[in-house]
């Protein structure tokens, strides 16, 4: 008889930075959720990559608790995949410093996202913010994942994991990691837009511009209703506005095919209203985010078991990391003599 055929790994993590919002649900933790089935997943709270911007002792495992909670607030399992803390699992950072070796200072420097920290926080450029991709990479191989579901901001990440997986294999001429890939369920990466219409929705962007997986009904409406639009369209089937296509493409997300039908129906018929459209997105905005902002609710009242499933969570992720590190060694020859 043949054997089970081996679920394909897929890794992927989110830094306990702050609130979680609509951008971190679709282009991250919505899809860990639909993997969950058909790959073996391995989903985790960034918490040493949270300590090169965020390095504030006094609230980080509170804020870590608060991303696992969330992230079973939003359907994952722990029967179904392993949920844990990055710096549960010590085999990280011994891979971490064996691949800085294989990463070179200008492809580091390189890095968009280490550019625009430079620019952001001056007073701050740590080593850890030039290696961030280096880290990221050891998450995503340490369990030998091939899929790393993120939103668009981290492709250029995964791509870079791909180059050093790929510098390892050639160096020590072994086929051992598999090359990684960003994933998504829908064709692109998701981008989702911040509500005033500049950029990507972001937890570093003014309050009013994000709607949090547990903001009220009101503070919904509140933000929704004060996105801006345009003066309406003047030809009919005429092209929308960044600001017009940023609601639709909300409610799309949210809204029923019929609705969002309903409301383009509109537009291209120079019938629509602002004001209707975007009541109609608050509204199902808070019907979407119901069962999400019930869990999170439940689950804040029972944190001993969201400690539990950590707990679990960790000795499986070093269980499967240990296994990497001991035949990582192996292959580059670091004999082990502590055993
Ligand atoms: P933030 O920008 O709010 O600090 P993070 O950097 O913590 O968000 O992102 C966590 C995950 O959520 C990553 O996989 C990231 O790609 C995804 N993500 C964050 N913001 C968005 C967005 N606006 N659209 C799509 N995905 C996003
Ligand atoms: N860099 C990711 C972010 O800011 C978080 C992260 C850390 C990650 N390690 C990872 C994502 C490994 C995917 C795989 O959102």
């Amino acid at each position: 008889m043949a054997g089970a055929v081996q679920k394909e790994i897929a890794v992927s993590g989110v830094r306990p930075t702050g609130r979680q919002h609509l951008g971190n649900y679709f282009g991250a933790v919505k899809n860990f959720v639909a993997m969950q089935d058909m790959y073996e997943g391995y989903f985790f709270v960034a918490d040493y990559h949270s300590l090169t911007t965020h390095p504030n002792a006094a609230d980080l495992s509170e804020k870590s608790l608060y991303i696992a909670l969330i992230y079973l607030a939003c359907g994952l399992d722990p029967n179904r995949c392993t949920l844990y803390l990055q710096s549960d699992v010590p085999q990280i950072p011994e891979l971490y410093l064996i691949f800085n070796m294989l990463a070179y200072l200008g492809e580091l420097e390189r890095e968009a996202t280490f550019k625009e920290k430079v620019r952001t926080q001056p007073h701050n450029v740590n080593a850890g913010l030039l290696t961030y991709p280096v880290l990221m990479t050891v998450d995503i191989i340490i369990h030998k994942a091939r899929k790393v579901p993120v939103g668009k901001d981290q492709q250029q990440h995964v791509e870079m994991s791909r180059d050093l997986v790929r510098r390892f294999n050639n160096l020590y001429k072994v086929n051992y990691f598999p090359e990684p890939e960003p994933f998504s369920f829908s064709d692109t990466l998701l981008n989702i837009p911040s509500l005033d219409g500049e950029g990507k929705m972001s937890k570093s962007k003014p309050d009013y511009t994000c709607i949090y997986l547990d903001d009220t009904p009101e503070q919904i409406r509140k933000k929704i209703m004060r996105m801006p639009t345009d003066s309406g369209p003047t030809a009919p089937n005429s092209e929308m506005s960044v600001y017009v296509r940023n609601i639709f493409d909300l409610l799309k997300l949210v809204s029923q095919a019929d609705t969002v039908r309903h409301f383009e129906e509109a537009y291209n018929q120079c019938t629509i209203r602002y004001g209707d459209l975007k009541k109609q997105l608050a509204e199902d905005i808070i019907q979407y985010l119901k069962p999400i902002r019930e869990n999170i609710e439940a689950l804040s009242a029972d944190e001993n078991r969201v400690y539990e499933i950590l707990k679990d969570g960790g000795s499986k992720a070093r269980a499967s990391a240990a296994q990497t590190l001991q035949d990582v060694r192996e292959i580059i020859g670091l004999k082990n003599f502590k055993a």
